[in-house]
């Protein structure tokens, strides 16, 4: 028996289905262990707050502030100076009065925003060729 078009396409059918399902069955997060929750909760805070109107994130939102994605894994930075920030307020940032329950929602999501991306992915070096690279 020779190969023929009619197998290639059942093969490829076949191949289809079984990666459809193999995408569509995967967990929506692979990180099990983060509390997705009071992530959720704190995305919302952030967005209740208008933080993106001055704040970027993964390099988007406005521009009066700087870029938070890596925040709170900054040398020098984290949880304490967020909640400085907040607390007093800086430049044309107003303080911002959060509870608890609220700041803790909040760096939850920039933590999981942090572990996730990176504030500038636009980082090249320059080759002699004129080309650029990835650093
Ligand atoms: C009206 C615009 C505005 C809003 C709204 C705003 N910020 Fe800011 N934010 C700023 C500016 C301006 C700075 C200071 C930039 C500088 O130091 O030059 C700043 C600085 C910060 C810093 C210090 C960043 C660093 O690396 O030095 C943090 C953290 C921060 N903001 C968090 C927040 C959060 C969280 C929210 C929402 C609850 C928020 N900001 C809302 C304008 C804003």
């Amino acid at each position: 028996m020779s190969l023929q078009p009619k197998h290639i396409y059942v093969t490829l059918c076949t191949l289809f289905i079984v990666y459809s399902f193999s995408i569509y069955l995967q967990p929506y997060f692979k990180n099990t262990v983060a509390d997705t929750d009071a992530i959720a909760a704190g995305r919302i805070v952030w967005q209740k707050n208008n933080c993106q109107t001055c704040h970027q994130l993964y390099g988007l939102g406005g521009y009066l502030g700087p870029d938070l994605t890596d925040v709170y894994s900054a040398p020098g930075k984290g949880k304490d100076f967020i909640r400085a920030m907040l607390a007093t307020g800086i430049k044309q940032m107003p303080p911002f009065h959060l509870s608890e329950k609220e700041f803790a929602q909040l760096t939850a999501y920039l933590k999981s925003v942090d572990e996730s991306g990176n504030a500038d992915p636009r980082q090249f070096k320059k080759l002699n060729t004129g080309m650029i690279e990835e650093k």
